[in-house]
């Protein structure tokens, strides 16, 4: 049901699970009240991350049940530093707790320069053990991918060596734009859409997430 799919730039995994395809059905409608998108956002996020941490690296240990001794499955290795783009990746965040509820959570925030239209940071709060966590960052709508691309570029100068991408929704375009630059972060996504319109919105995508989370509009 999930199609891991390597292009020309890197790896898209696109879970395709009818529970996940249902709910992002639900999350596009226009006539999804607030509380249900928020609801439906968390809900897909913890089902994307499912699949964002299948290969998380596990080992055998010995345990005791109330009956007798066997061994069992534990995640080992590094543990998972979550980073929600502001501000709606901080949509996002809930869900992967609850799967993660040990992960150390990190704040990226970016807003466009009118002039050069780069990405600039204004504010930036990273677990200060980042480099031995893998990164988990949270962007709902993959778009031009420019803030994405800058966020990784980010959590990498703070030391991560191992960053993969939650979105709900990508553009061929953003994806093409993080994969330039960051070829080996893997990008898990509910959808890959058509592309952009004029102002960078995805078609058909859902809207303006934050917008939808938050009631803004
Ligand atoms: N951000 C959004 O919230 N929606 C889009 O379609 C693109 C960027």
């Amino acid at each position: 049901m999930t199609g891991a799919e390597l292009t020309m730039s890197g790896t898209v995994v696109v879970v395709r699970h009818p529970l996940v395809q249902h709910k992002l059905g639900l999350l596009r409608d226009v006539t999804t009240t607030t509380q249900m998108f928020r609801q439906l956002v968390n809900e897909l996020t913890l089902l994307l991350t499912y699949e964002a941490t299948k290969d998380l690296a596990d080992e055998e240990v010995e345990i005791e049940t109330p009956l007798e001794r066997t061994t069992a499955r534990r995640i080992s290795g590094k543990k998972v530093a979550v980073c929600p783009i502001l501000r709606a990746g901080v949509g996002m965040l809930d869900g992967v707790l609850s799967l993660v509820p040990g992960a150390r959570v990190g704040f990226i925030g970016l807003f466009r320069d009118e002039e050069t239209l780069e990405p600039v940071e204004y504010y930036v709060k990273l677990p200060g053990d980042i480099a031995d966590r893998d990164v988990i960052l949270l962007d709902p709508m993959l778009a031009t991918g420019n803030s994405t691309a800058a966020a990784i570029e980010i959590v990498k100068r703070a030391g991560a060596t191992s960053v993969r991408l939650i979105a709900l929704i990508a553009a061929p375009e953003g994806i093409a734009r993080v994969h330039r630059d960051h070829p080996e972060v893997t990008i898990v996504v509910a959808a890959v859409d058509r592309g952009l319109n004029e102002v960078g919105y995805i078609l058909p995508g859902l809207g303006d997430a934050g917008d939808r989370l938050y009631g803004t509009k």
